[in-house]
C-alpha cells in the first residue's frame, strides 16, 4: 500500500513540474532565470558542481561520482577541468568529441551511465530545468526562434548567446501554423529521459554492413511522401536518430572506434560546427554532448592510420585507467556484489581486500628509479605510511609510468571468480583463500593473459596470500587477547608479584598451600622473551618496571595493564603464543578439554560479534591461523 502511495506521490510531483506556455511566456522565464537557457555542456557541468566539490591535498573531489565510481579521482578531476568546465564556457574543447579511453571493465560505461542518469534527475530540478518548442521531435531550443538579426540585441539584454538555427521542421511550422509569429509558438518544459528518448541517447556499433546512418540522423518516412508531396518536406522526415533524440542532452557513443568511419564523419560536423546533415535538409543544429569510449589498442590502431588524421584533432582523449588503490578496489567489489545475485552470500572479512591486493599488483609497474618494491608501492598509493617515502614520492612514482593502470586484471574477472567460488563451495560463506584459489584456477582460462603475465600473476597470488596470512594472524590475536582481557590482567599481576619479589629478594606465598616459594623465573622469562629481552637485560627491565610502579604510586595513580607499552605487548604475545596450543588442540582430532573449548568459543563469539564473521568463516579463520602457527 505504502508503495502505491509513493507512486501516486511521484506522479503528482511530476505533474507539478510541468510547464507550458507561449514563447512570449518563456522569454519571461528566461529573464528571471537565465540558467534555463544554458547549453547542454553547461548544464552537465552545473549538475556535477551542484553535487558538491571538496578539496584534499590540492586535488578536487567531485561528489557527484561518490557511491558509484571509486578510485578514479584523478581521471575525474582531469575530465571536469579539461573538458566539462571549459566546454561549459563555450571554449573550443566543446567542439571536440569526448573519448574516454581505458582498459576493459575499467568503469567507462559506468561513468557515462552516471552522467546520463544524473541529467535525467537534474532536468527535474529548478537548477537544471530546460524547455523546448512543443511538439518538436528534437526538443529544439525555443531561443532558436529568435532570428539572426535580433540575436545581438538579445545578448545585450540578457547576456545569453544563442547558437544554432531553427530546424527545417520548426521553420516550416512557424510559417504554416503560426503565420511567422514567434511569440505564439508553444513552449514546454521537458524532462530528459533515455527511455522516452528525450535528450539522452546511446549509439552502439553493430554490423557495419547492415547498420544504417539513419540510426544516427533519422530517415525519410516514405509512407508520408505522398501526403507531403516531396522528400524534402521536413514533415516527411523522421527525426528519430540518436543524434536527433539526444539533442539538448548527451549521447553516448559506445565503442566508437569499432564503428564504420562514415558514422564518425557525421559526428565531426556536429561537434565542430554544432550541426549535422540529415536527408536533404539544410544542416540541423544540435546542442549535445557526445561521449564516446574505446579501449587502448583500438585507439592506437586508429591513431596510426593516416586516413584518420582529420579526426584526431577533433577528438579529446581522456584516459580512464583502472583504479590503483586497494581500499577503493574493495569498494568496487562490494558494489558489484551488492548489485549481483550473490549479494546474500557471506564474504569473510579481508577476503575482498585480499583479492584487491592481487588485482592492484597486476596493474602496477615496477619503479626503476626509486628502489621501492611493488607491495610497498601498493601500500603507498593506498595512503598507508611506508618508511622512507611520502606523498611527494607518489607523484614522482606516478609520473614514471604514464600508462600505469592501463593493463592488469579487471574487476569483472574477480567478481566472476568470486561467483564461481561461491557455486563451487556450495556454502553461502566464502573467505579470502577460496577467492584466491578461484582466481588462480581461472587464470588458465583467461583469454587475454600471456604466459609471462600468468607467471607474474601466480607470484602476485602468493604475495596476496602472504598479506592475508598476516591479517588473519593479527585478527585472531586481537580477538583472542580482547576476549582474555581478564586473563591478561591476571597474567600481568602475577608477573608483577614475581618481579617485585625478585627485585626485593623476597619470597612469595603459594596461594593454595601458603608455603613460601621462590619467584617463578620460568614464568617471568616466558613473558620477557616475547619482546626480546635477553638474560643479561632482564634485571634492568624488571627494575625499570618497579620504578615505574612506585612513580605511579607516588602520584596516586594505579599501575595497570595499559601503563607500560612494552609490558603490555609482551603479555599479549605470551597469551597469543598460548593460543597456539589451544588452536592446535581444537584442530587436532583429540577432543579439547572443557576450558579449552570454552576459550575457543569465546574467541569465535568475539569474531562474530565484533569483527563481522559468521560461524563458518570464524571457524575457518581459526583453523587456518592454527595451521599457520603449526608451521
Ligand atoms: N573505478 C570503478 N568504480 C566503480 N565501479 C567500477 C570501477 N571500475 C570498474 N567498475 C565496475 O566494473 C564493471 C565494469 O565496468 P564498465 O563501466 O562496464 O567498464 P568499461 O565500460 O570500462 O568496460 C561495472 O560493474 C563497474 O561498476
Ligand atoms: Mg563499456
Amino acid at each position: 500500500m505504502d508503495f502505491l502511495e509513493k507512486i501516486k506521490e511521484y506522479r503528482a510531483y511530476e505533474e507539478r513540474l510541468k510547464w507550458e506556455g507561449t514563447f512570449a511566456d518563456y522569454l519571461e522565464l528566461v529573464r528571471k532565470q537565465p540558467e534555463i537557457a544554458q547549453s547542454a555542456h553547461s548544464r552537465l557541468y552545473s549538475m556535477v558542481i551542484s553535487a558538491g566539490v571538496s578539496e584534499k591535498n590540492g586535488h578536487k573531489h567531485y561528489h557527484f561520482f561518490d557511491d558509484s565510481i571509486y578510485g578514479l579521482d584523478e581521471s575525474i578531476e582531469r575530465l571536469v577541468e579539461e573538458y566539462f568546465h571549459p566546454a561549459a564556457r563555450r571554449l573550443d574543447v566543446k567542439k571536440r568529441i569526448l573519448l574516454l579511453m581505458g582498459p576493459v571493465s575499467g568503469g567507462k560505461s559506468t561513468l557515462v551511465t552516471l552522467l546520463k542518469r544524473g541529467l535525467e534527475q537534474f532536468s527535474r530540478t529548478d537548477e537544471g530545468a530546460l524547455y523546448a518548442i512543443k511538439g518538436c521531435p528534437m526538443h529544439e531550443d525555443p531561443l532558436h526562434l529568435i532570428p539572426d538579426h535580433l540575436r545581438e540585441a538579445f545578448f545585450e539584454e540578457t547576456g545569453i548567446r544563442i547558437e544554432g538555427n531553427l530546424s527545417p521542421l520548426n521553420t516550416m511550422r512557424l510559417e504554416k501554423e503560426y503565420g511567422g509569429r514567434i511569440e505564439d509558438v508553444p513552449v514546454e518544459r521537458i524532462f530528459l529521459s533515455e527511455d522516452k528518448r528525450v535528450g539522452i541517447g546511446t549509439f552502439s556499433p553493430s554490423d557495419p554492413k547492415s547498420q544504417d546512418i539513419a540510426d544516427l540522423t533519422g530517415s525519410i518516412d516514405f509512407s508520408t511522401i505522398a501526403e507531403y508531396g516531396s522528400e524534402s518536406d521536413p514533415r516527411a522526415y523522421r527525426f528519430d536518430g540518436e543524434l536527433n533524440k539526444a539533442n539538448r542532452g548527451l549521447m553516448e557513443f559506445q565503442e566508437m572506434l569499432k564503428c564504420d568511419e562514415k558514422f564518425l564523419w557525421h559526428l565531426l560536423s556536429l561537434t565542430q560546427e554544432g550541426n549535422f546533415k540529415a536527408g536533404r535538409f539544410a544542416l540541423i543544429s544540435a546542442d549535445e554532448l557526445i561521449v564516446a569510449h574505446t579501449n587502448e589498442s583500438e585507439y592506437r590502431t586508429f591513431i596510426s592510420n593516416k586516413k584518420n588524421e582529420a579526426l584526431h584533432s577533433r577528438i579529446i582523449v581522456m584516459p580512464v585507467p583502472y583504479n590503483l588503490k586497494v581500499s577503493e578496489e574493495e569498494k568496487i567489489y562490494s558494489k558489484m556484489i551488492r548489485e549481483s545475485d550473490v549479494s546474500n552470500v557471506h564474504i569473510a572479512p579481508h577476503a575482498l581486500k585480499t583479492a584487491a591486493i592481487f588485482s592492484i599488483l597486476t596493474r602496477l609497474k615496477e619503479s626503476k628509479s626509486r628502489g621501492i618494491d611493488l607491495v610497498k608501492k601498493m601500500k603507498l598509493y593506498d595512503g598507508e605510511s611506508v618508511e622512507g617515502f611520502n606523498s611527494a614520492d607518489i607523484k614522482e612514482l606516478k609520473h614514471e609510468h604514464q600508462d600505469e593502470g592501463m593493463s592488469g586484471i579487471d574487476p569483472r574477472y574477480v567478481i566472476n571468480r568470486i561467483s564461481s567460488a561461491i557455486i563451487k563451495k556450495g556454502v553461502p560463506s566464502i573467505n579470502a583463500l577460496d577467492i584466491l584459489r578461484s582466481i588462480k584456477d581461472g587464470l588458465d582460462q583467461h583469454p587475454s593473459i600471456s604466459k609471462d603475465d600468468r607467471e607474474r600473476y601466480m607470484d602476485f597470488i602468493s604475495v596476496a596470500r602472504h598479506e592475508y596470512d598476516e591479517m588473519a594472524k593479527r585478527e585472531v590475536q586481537k580477538a583472542f587477547v580482547y576476549s582474555f582481557e581478564e586473563s591478561a590482567k591476571t597474567l600481568m599481576n602475577n608477573y608483577l608479584d614475581n618481579v617485585e619479589a625478585y627485585c626485593n629478594k623476597n619470597k612469595l606465598y603459594d596461594p593454595i598451600t601458603g608455603d613460601e616459594i621462590d619467584p617463578d623465573e620460568k614464568l617471568m622469562r616466558s613473558i620477557e622473551e616475547q619482546i626480546g629481552i635477553s638474560e643479561n637485560a632482564k634485571k634492568a627491565f624488571r627494575e625499570e618496571i618497579l620504578i615505574r610502579i612506585s612513580a605511579y604510586a607516588r602520584k596516586g595513580k594505579r599501575f595497570d595493564y595499559n601503563s607500560h607499552e612494552r609490558l603490555r605487548e609482551a603479555i599479549q604475545k605470551k597469551l597469543f603464543a598460548d593460543l597456539k596450543d589451544v588452536v592446535k588442540i581444537t584442530t587436532s582430532s583429540k577432543t579439547p578439554d572443557e576450558t579449552q573449548l570454552k576459550r575457543i568459543n569465546e574467541v569465535i563469539a568475539r569474531l562474530i560479534d565484533e569483527y563481522g564473521y559468521n560461524s563458518t568463516s570464524a571457524n575457518e579463520l581459526l583453523r587456518y591461523v592454527g595451521s599457520l602457527l603449526n608451521r
